[in-house]
């Protein structure tokens, strides 16, 4: 199957293509702002896209030319902090584009089996209920939370009104190989995992505090 992964490069995305590259043809699109070419070496330049989510024109006739069966859209503005500081930008990257490509594949793309979006368990901020479900309340504290909100309920709609064949999935906190514990945006279990090796009890205290903040 030919299958594209939007913001590929990254940590979740290489993963994801590392699985599938042997029986199918996989496509990357990225704009490597935090993900790195390196971690698709065993993707060729072919195959590998340096572009912006937000180019739609672009997107739009990449749809369209390439015909996809499985588009997996996880490139986003990834940091909850980052969409706190800039809501204007990380709206567009993270609802705009989400949009865009849902819409060129209703319009173009006929071949589509599956659209799959990457939602976050931040749609549920802070609420007591423990373990979080489907029906659990939504409650956003965030540009990041609303906008991945957003996103997951575009795809079910664009499904509803349009047949599209599509599926949100709230990631928890992923972690593993190729996250970057050095990164501001990194996800807490990776950077509690690298402050305990270094045993360093202040920077575990700090990681700890970081727990209210960095739930993307
Ligand atoms: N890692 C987690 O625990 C977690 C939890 C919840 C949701 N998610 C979501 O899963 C997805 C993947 O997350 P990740 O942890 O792999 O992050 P990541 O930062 O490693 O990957 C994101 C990728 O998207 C690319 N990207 C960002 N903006 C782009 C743009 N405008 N155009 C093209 N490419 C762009 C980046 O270069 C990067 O390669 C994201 O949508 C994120 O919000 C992740």
């Amino acid at each position: 199957m030919k299958i594209l992964i939007t913001g590929g490069a990254g940590f979740i995305g290489s993963h994801l293509a590392a699985y599938f590259i042997n029986d199918n043809e996989v496509f990357i699109l990225d704009n490597l702002s935090t993900g790195h070419r390196s971690n698709v070496d065993f993707i060729d330049d072919a195959h590998f896209i340096e572009e912006d989510v937000m180019h739609k024109s672009f997107v739009t006739e990449l749809i369209k030319q390439k015909q996809f069966d499985i588009v997996i859209h996880l490139a986003a503005v990834v940091s909850v902090v980052e969409t706190i500081n800039n809501p204007i930008n990380s709206q567009s990257i993270n609802i705009d584009s989400t949009l865009n490509l849902l819409e060129a594949n209703r319009q173009y793309n006929a071949k589509l089996k599956k659209f799959i979006f990457a939602s976050s368990a931040a749609v549920y901020g802070n609420t007591d209920e423990l373990p979080k479900q489907i029906e659990t309340f939504i409650d956003p504290e965030s540009p990041y939370a609303i906008e991945k909100y957003a996103g997951e309920q575009y795809a079910k709609l664009y499904n509803k009104l349009y047949d599209l064949p599509t599926t949100a999935l709230r990631f928890f906190n992923v972690y593993g190989p190729r996250q970057d514990p050095s990164s501001p945006y990194s996800g807490v279990l990776s950077i509690m995992d690298k402050n305990l090796k270094t045993m360093n009890p202040l920077h575990f205290l700090e990681t700890v505090s970081k727990l209210e903040t960095l739930s993307t």
